[in-house]
């Protein structure tokens, strides 16, 4: 069972998507106890920023070496993407949607004819057979109640997932960690939730 992890979270072991996406991780453990684990750290290890030199790689296969060094970066998210049977994705909601690291992440995966093709029938997704947990932490509460229409987090991701064939997500949540009075026992409420979940 091989797991590719992503942590976008930039406050190391403090982080509260960290911790659950671990908890998630050990979950899956006792399952599969030989776990080959590959963690990409987005926000320590940072791709770049889409830009014109890495699309026209995408677009114009060609063995000029400016262009060959710009589609190493997703050339390699998509190995490891399509060489994981789950992806664990810790998430920390930034101003209601996900950091820009993930963006970066996902605009370097997301690429015509490689994980995704058109068809004569609409679009079909070609990353096929994997499982996706995403571990998002916030500091409102947004799975419920007023603000959950303010989530492009959790939308956004099974949209863009599901755009490349993955539909198969459980989402696990931390959820008002500003908030008093919930705040105490947001992280526990969350790492509760995959104590309980069945695999
Ligand atoms: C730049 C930034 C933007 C944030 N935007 C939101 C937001 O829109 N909604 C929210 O509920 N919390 C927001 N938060 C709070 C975080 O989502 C919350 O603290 C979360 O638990 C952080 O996850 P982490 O501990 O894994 O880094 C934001 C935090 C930061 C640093």
């Amino acid at each position: 069972m091989k797991i590719l992890r992503l942590v976008t979270s930039f406050r190391g072991k403090d982080s509260i998507s960290f911790q659950l996406g671990n908890a998630i991780v050990e979950k899956i453990r006792l399952s599969y106890p030989e776990l080959d684990m590959t963690v990409m750290n987005l926000a320590k290890n940072e791709l770049p920023h889409l830009n014109e030199v890495h699309f026209s790689s995408f677009i114009t296969p060609s063995d000029n070496p400016a262009l060959r060094e710009a589609l190493y970066h997703s050339d390699n998210a998509i190995k490891e993407l399509m060489s994981a049977d789950i992806v664990v994705i810790d998430v920390p909601m930034y101003n209601f949607s996900i950091p820009s690291s993930l963006k970066a992440w996902i605009d370097h995966v997301v690429r015509a004819g490689i994980t995704f093709r058109y068809t004569e029938n609409g679009v079909e997704g070609l990353v096929k057979n994997k499982k996706v947990f995403l571990a998002i932490s916030s500091g409102g509460v947004y799975s419920e109640g007023p603000m959950k229409e303010f989530d492009f987090t959790e939308k956004y991701l099974r949209n863009i997932l599901g755009f490349i064939g993955i539909n198969d997500i459980t989402t696990f949540r931390v959820e008002g960690s500003a908030i008093p009075g919930l705040q105490d026992n947001a992280l526990s409420k969350g790492l509760q939730s995959v104590a309980t979940y069945s695999l």
